[in-house]
């Protein structure tokens, strides 16, 4: 394991460019397998979640043909398998739409339990609701999940619990069913909208991804000589926007819609950062002093619970009591320990926490305990006085592409050291 080398008080100056969405690129490969032909993807983020699903498609027999570090052509013709039960498939969340992928396919799946960030738990229970409602078996037996259908056919579907997982999962399940399915209280991240699109332009019927009711009509076939641009990251970006704001610094960060950031840019506004939006990218700097916020995590559009881990760290650069409800999942404050051997001031009561404004940082060791988390504690930091280290670095390879050469671009101080050397 690798760790990095954090001298702080670095104001970041200067522009980045942000990668394709790891969870729109996470759910768009595994629909690939849904067709027997040839599809090519663009903007496919460099990180180590599409490594690992990449080998897990490889096996299955699907063939990767690398256009440029960041277009891949994809060739599912010869997938003949529908068990993915490797290691590599506990290592990370999103192998979970293997099972809708698959089962779409081949209407039958059998997958190992998905990993993913341990910040409480992580049920796939909606994911089973749509897939027997589809008319699949579903058999848990030593770890695995076993999924089998002679048809699927389109139904209602409601989701008790808005999952973006589930939301996606269901698509790829229902896009080749026969008949109507529908999903409502489905989730309306940009990322489903680009999986939508991009299973449209290979022939599916689909409409309303993006809002909370989701119809999808089922085809016979799809059709494959789609080329696809992944949209760009969000949460990537917005974590580089709130870095910018906790170090009071100035950057462009380029590569990114707007209309997806809406909901942090009007929170670092009520916070007193300046904002300026473009076509395709964003300025964020600092003039004045950062006020102090209340933060709510919800489904989008609201305030995205990816990014409050790096919005604790501008909270605690502003003066006052400010506070972050949690409300996705129940438990994902773990990383406030980490800031507090950092001198932050905050305590977490069930799914609050209340960060007390300018407290001093200072470099400390600390741990990424998730991939977000990691992510908090470079911010963190960059912001501190002397050297902070952060082991369990590839917690963050697996989300961000390049993130110690983008941030030193910035003008950050970071290296990254085995785990082995001291500072
Ligand atoms: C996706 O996770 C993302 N991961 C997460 O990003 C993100 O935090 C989350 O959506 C919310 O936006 C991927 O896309 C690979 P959910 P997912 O299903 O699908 C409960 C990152 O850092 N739930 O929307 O697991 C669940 O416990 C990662 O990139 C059920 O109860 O999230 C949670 O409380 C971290 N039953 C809520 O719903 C289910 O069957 C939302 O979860 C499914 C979910």
């Amino acid at each position: 394991m690798d760790k990095l080398l954090i001298r702080g008080q670095k104001r970041l100056k200067g522009e980045v460019v942000i990668s394709g969405a790891k969870n729109a690129a996470l759910g768009i490969l595994p629909a690939a397998l849904l067709l027997s032909d040839v599809c090519t993807v663009e903007n496919i983020p460099n990180i180590l979640d599409i490594a690992i699903l990449r080998r897990i498609m490889e096996s299955l027999g699907a063939k990767f043909i690398d256009i440029d570090d960041y277009t891949l052509r994809v060739d599912a013709t010869n997938v003949s398998s529908y068990v993915a039960t490797g290691e590599d498939m506990h290592r990370f969340r999103g192998s979970y739409y293997l099972m809708g992928a698959l089962l779409g396919r081949f209407k039958k799946a059998v997958v190992t339990f998905p990993g993913g960030c341990n910040f409480g738990s992580r049920p796939i229970d909606q994911h089973i609701k749509g897939f027997e409602a589809l008319g699949a078996k579903v058999e848990i037996q030593h770890g695995h999940i076993k999924l089998s259908a002679n048809k699927l056919t389109g139904a209602n579907i409601y989701l008790d619990v808005v999952s973006v997982g589930a939301t996606v999962n269901i698509m790829l399940a229902a896009v080749k069913a026969e008949g109507v399915t529908t999903i409502e209280n489905a989730a309306k991240e940009p990322h489903i909208v680009d999986i939508a699109n991009f299973l449209n332009a290979m022939g599916a019927d689909i409409k309303g991804a993006g809002t909370d009711i989701i119809r999808i009509r089922g085809v016979k076939e799809l059709k494959g000589n789609v080329v696809h641009s992944i949209i760009p990251d969000m949460i990537e970006a917005g974590t580089y926007m709130i870095a910018a704001a906790a170090t009071r610094g100035d950057v462009l960060v380029k590569n990114v819609i707007p209309k997806h950031m809406e909901s942090l840019s009007a929170k670092l506004v009520e916070m007193n950062v300046k904002i300026q939006e473009y076509d395709d990218s964003i300025r964020v700097w600092v003039k004045d002093r950062l006020s102090r916020a209340n933060i709510k995590t919800l489904p989008y559009p609201g305030f995205p619970t990816d990014l409050q881990p790096p919005a604790a760290v501008l909270l605690l650069q502003a003066e006052g009591i400010s506070t972050i409800t949690e409300s996705i999942f129940d438990n994902r404050f773990q990383y406030i320990d980490e800031l507090k051997r950092m001198g932050a001031k905050a305590r977490v009561e069930g799914r609050m926490a209340v960060i007390e404004g300018g407290s001093k940082l200072t470099g400390a060791p600390v741990k990424a305990l998730d991939l977000r988390a990691g992510a908090a504690c470079v911010l963190a930091g960059c912001v501190a006085e002397g050297v902070t280290e952060v082991s369990n670095v590839s917690y963050i390879d697996r989300g961000y592409e390049r993130m110690v050469e983008k941030l030193n671009s910035l003008g950050a101080d970071i290296r990254r050291v085995s785990d082995s050397d001291s500072a």
